[in-house]
């Protein structure tokens, strides 16, 4: 399978994930998971080669900065509390920045980018994509054992200024971060 078509099957599921992510921040959650993978896929097996092409070269470029945007987009939300009424603007927001960019994509840069590459070598970049996403998205990161979390919500009732005191000190005994009166 080509890496366009993979490209493409992998935009039908970020559009699905943004679709539901409207009313749970879970499924929300999932879809900047996804688009952190795609984004950075697709530069790799994708981007990367059709920016070795002249007459590609901007608009390469110009996609690959549309990522960063929305990357910052996605910063921004990550920052914002989930229950807040504004929420859903910034979901929204996102959304919108990031569609416009998948249709440029299948509108424009995909087919293109067929009269500039070779089949064959679509084909093993979309064989690439495939399995490092697959790897990505199927990455097990552990729990933190409950038991952790509970001594950690105790340990940060103990006295703040103690511990300031130590910092302070040991900061003066190493003569550095020293506040001059
Ligand atoms: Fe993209
Ligand atoms: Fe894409």
């Amino acid at each position: 399978m080509s890496i366009i078509d993979n490209l493409v099957s992998h935009h039908g599921v970020l559009r699905q994930l943004f679709n539901k992510s409207m009313n749970d921040p879970q499924v929300f959650q999932e879809f900047m998971r996804h688009l952190v993978v795609h984004h950075t896929l697709e530069e790799k097996y994708f981007y990367d080669i059709l920016q070795t092409v002249p007459e590609a070269e901007h608009e390469a470029l110009e996609a690959v900065n549309e990522h960063h945007i929305i990357e910052l987009i996605i910063k921004d939300a990550e920052g914002f509390p989930n229950e807040h009424e504004h929420f859903p603007v910034k979901i929204e927001g996102l959304g919108e920045y990031t569609t416009h960019h998948l249709d440029e994509e299948e509108a424009d840069i995909f087919p293109m980018s067929q009269s500039v590459i070779p089949p064959e070598d679509l084909e093993t970049l979309g064989k690439l994509f495939t399995e490092a996403k697959d790897n990505a998205l199927n990455v097990k990161v552990p729990e933190v054992p409950g038991a952790i979390a509970n001594r950690a919500a105790k340990y940060d009732k103990a006295p703040k200024a103690k511990v300031a005191s130590t910092a302070t000190s040991t900061a003066m005994g190493l003569g550095i971060g020293g506040l001059k009166t």
